[in-house]
């Protein structure tokens, strides 16, 4: 006779966490805005393709850092009609991602600054957490150090920090989850 035992339950997969740290430093605009373009090729290969949720980049550092710079570098990687500005008044802003440059089910990017920003119910207001659920969107936040507690756990950090007059240093970590 032979035993066989039973389980409702679907085994889990074992996954794995890995933490990735990448470093650039940037010795003029043009640079910074090049690894915006370089950001959307690792996206390309490193966001999960069958996400539930939307992929969120933090973007972290003081004013005149290059958070915006990079965003430009973003938008003509990914041939962007509209022009990246730096909001005043409008903190989100929301751009089609033009047919053939979609990739891993992403439809929309959205740019969102929230340095004037009071308060998380202030976006909560305006649809942020509709926008987070949704897998169609990719949303880089400037100042999103400031509403880090609401973010999810997968969100991707770059950290600018304001070396001189023309040099940044860009530092990139998000984590990678992989079946072992
Ligand atoms: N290496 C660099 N990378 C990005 N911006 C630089 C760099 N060197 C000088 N700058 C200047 O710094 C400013 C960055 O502005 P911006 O991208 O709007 O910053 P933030 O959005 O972080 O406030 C621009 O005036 C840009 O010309
Ligand atoms: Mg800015």
């Amino acid at each position: 006779m032979t035993m066989t035992s039973k389980t409702s339950k679907i085994p889990k997969i074992p996954q794995k966490i890995k933490k990735i740290k990448i470093e650039f430093l940037s010795h003029k605009p043009l640079e910074t805005y090049q690894f915006g373009g370089f950001l959307i090729d690792l996206l390309k290969m490193e966001s999960v393709f069958n996400r539930s949720e939307a992929q969120i980049i933090s973007l972290i550092g003081n004013l005149g850092a290059g958070k915006t710079e990079l965003m430009k570098g973003i938008a003509q990687k990914l041939k962007l009609k509209d022009r990246i500005t730096s909001p005043t008044f409008v903190i989100m802003k929301q751009f089609k991602i033009p047919r053939q440059q979609r990739f891993n089910n992403f439809k929309y990017l959205w740019h969102i600054d929230i340095y004037r920003l009071q308060s998380f119910s202030e976006l909560e207001s305006l649809g942020f957490k509709e926008l987070m659920a949704d897998k169609s969107n990719l949303i880089f936040i400037e100042w999103g150090d400031k509403i880090k507690k609401y973010l999810p756990k997968n969100t991707w950090q770059i950290k600018f920090k304001i070396i001189n007059k023309n040099t940044r240093l860009l530092q990139l970590d998000y984590e990678k989850s992989f079946i072992n």
